[in-house]
């Protein structure tokens, strides 16, 4: 953008604030979802400034429907005083995922292993249109956290536990998403979660870091200012502690260092519920500009905002700052020219060109860990192959949490392919399912065996939550999986389905070929497509690969950094062909 027009939007900002009431500007820092009660009266009474959508009702059951409830919340908005846009936000962490129909990437754990930033730009482009196709401007993404301990929930929603590998993704995801965001096919992207969200003490999400200020500097900000520096228009602020300080609360690093320090002229937005679990006010003194003032919090937001100002426990200064961040994201937008979504951008959704990258994702992502005697590529003349596991009849269970539903599906949704129905696309054979390895193929060629985790998201997918039985290991039920087949003498390719490394030491020492395929997404028939030889392998490890549960007993997990652990694998490999 060149500085001219960046001087007329700052003198646009500073017009328009002039004019602003202290109501209107809180309204503009407040953010509502969608289908709460009464939430078309408080965008025009309250001056609501933005909308998510995230787990919930749905805006409607099309995209034209989605499209025009939003149209109906911005011309809300549009009637107030001083007709204020609203920005929408959803959370399209690989895809525009929270809609079916739509493309699903991999997520980015595997987008990791491709290492391929040209593809990670044009997944974050094709997120942008499908996401502006249902009505969104804003996306909560990329998750450029760096995760230090594989029990943490949320390890596939980051790129890598290398941060040289997440600034490089960071640049490309930033850069797809926003292009110069003034083009209605682009949205604005948000870093998350400021900071240490992947590096706390054991792996607990919102959990304390002790790590130091050098290693936090070191390893975890330097994506940020790479985000930073591609104008990336939000960060958002993390669940976790530092030494024992809230993130939320956290002035030091939300404003001297994010704000100040690395000149970060966007919006600073809150997580979930932030103001009222996190001391009301001092989230707003620490930083912070856009609340999401959901499920009952907007009355406190909005009155103890007031109510600070009043007493002076929050100067105005503070206030201004914040409503002037999200004026100029507005303007540079361009939302006060082009308020409302294209409709022609809908025909795009899961179109079959978005689909084809989608694919290319799944197939650069695949780490080969071990091919004994070379029984892969697998021949599309075997008489009969079969496929074994639950997670290869279903695009929910392949494609993790944060698909379609916050927690993910376990059943096949809508415009996916699942490995399965790929694996029939690529062979002359026969090839039969076996989902409980049963028995009675045991004169099958080959058995490729699908085995791994439930989808999870956030601290559901803590390894020693009380939430779950989730273990760092598969379940004694997917490894009878393997065993079955190898106790019969079947050549066996085990294919693991992840959201991180899991200790899987045996089952690679049973197994004749072992494939991590991560969260593929939507588009399962990449899977095949490596398998049967049409594309080699070119995936590489995106973390350190445990040995064993051992490696977990301290605060982290064995990361490549740290020497005191030795890893089954190193970061960055991977076999080929
Ligand atoms: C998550 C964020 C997400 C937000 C909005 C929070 O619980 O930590 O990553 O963007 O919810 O759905």
């Amino acid at each position: 953008m060149s500085s001219n027009k960046d001087m007329q939007i700052e003198e646009k900002v500073e017009a328009l604030l002039s004019q602003m009431t202290l109501e209107e500007k809180i309204g503009q820092m407040s953010q509502i979802r969608h289908f709460e009660e009464s939430a078309d009266a408080h965008i025009k009474e309250k001056f609501i400034g933005s909308v998510i959508h995230t787990q919930g009702t749905l805006p409607g059951k099309t995209a034209l429907d989605w499209q025009k409830r939003f149209i109906q919340l911005q011309k809300e908005a549009l009637s107030t005083r001083l007709g204020i846009p609203l920005l929408f936000a959803v959370d399209a962490v690989h895809g525009q995922n929270t809609y079916e129909g739509a493309t699903i990437f991999p997520h980015n754990i595997a987008l990791g292993a491709t290492q391929n930033e040209n593809l990670v730009e044009e997944i974050a482009k094709i997120t942008a249109i499908e996401s502006q196709a249902t009505g969104f401007n804003w996306v909560f993404s990329p998750c450029i956290a760096i995760p230090y301990n594989e029990k943490w929930g949320r390890v596939y929603e980051a790129f890598s536990e290398s941060t040289e590998i997440t600034e490089k993704l960071t640049r490309a995801s930033v850069r797809g998403h926003q292009g110069d965001l003034s083009d209605s096919k682009t949205v604005m992207a948000t870093a998350k979660h400021f900071v240490g969200d992947g590096a706390t003490d054991f792996g607990v999400e919102g959990g304390n870091t002790s790590l130091s200020t050098y290693e936090i500097k070191e390893r975890l900000l330097s994506p940020y200012k790479v985000a930073v520096k591609e104008k990336v228009g939000a960060v958002m602020a993390s669940f976790n502690s530092i030494s024992g300080i809230s993130m939320h609360n956290h002035k030091a690093l939300l404003t001297d260092t994010l704000k100040v320090g690395m000149n970060f002229d966007g919006i600073l937005v809150s997580d979930w519920k932030a103001y009222s679990r996190f001391n009301g006010n001092d989230v707003i003194n620490a930083g912070v500009d856009v609340v999401m003032a959901v499920d009952g919090d907007l009355e406190d937001f909005q009155d103890g905002l007031a109510k600070g100002i009043k007493d002076g426990s929050v100067n105005m200064s503070r206030i201004d700052d914040a409503v002037r961040r999200i004026l100029r994201q507005k303007f540079r937008l361009g939302l006060f020219e082009n308020p409302f979504p294209n409709e022609e951008l809908i025909a795009k959704i899961g179109n079959s060109s978005h689909r084809k990258i989608a694919k290319q994702a799944v197939r650069e992502s695949l780490v080969l860990l071990k091919n004994k005697d070379k029984l892969l590529p697998l021949s599309k003349e075997m008489k009969k192959i079969v496929v074994v596991g639950e997670h290869a009849n279903s695009s929910g269970l392949q494609s993790g949490g944060w698909t379609i539903d916050w927690q993910g599906k376990d059943d096949n949704y809508k415009g996916a392919t699942n490995i399965l129905e790929g694996l029939k696309k690529q062979t002359k054979g026969e090839i039969v399912y076996d989902k409980n390895a049963t028995g009675k193929h045991y004169d099958a060629d080959v058995a490729i065996i699908v085995v791994g985790e439930k989808p999870y998201a956030e601290f559901f997918g803590d390894i020693g939550h009380e939430s779950n039985d989730l273990e760092l290991t598969l379940t004694k039920e997917h490894q009878n999986y393997i065993k079955a087949y190898k106790e019969k003498g079947i050549k066996t390719v085990v294919i693991l389905i992840s959201g991180r490394p899991l200790v899987v030491t045996d089952q690679i020492d049973q197994s004749d070929a072992f494939v991590a395929a991560w969260l593929m997404g939507s588009e399962g028939d990449g899977l095949a497509e490596v398998l049967f030889g049409d594309y080699n392998f070119s995936g590489k490890l995106p973390h350190s690969w445990p040995k064993s549960i051992e490696d977990y007993k301290q605060k982290y997990g064995p990361n490549f950094w740290d020497n005191s652990v030795k890893p089954l694998f190193e970061i960055g490999y991977g076999l080929k062909y």
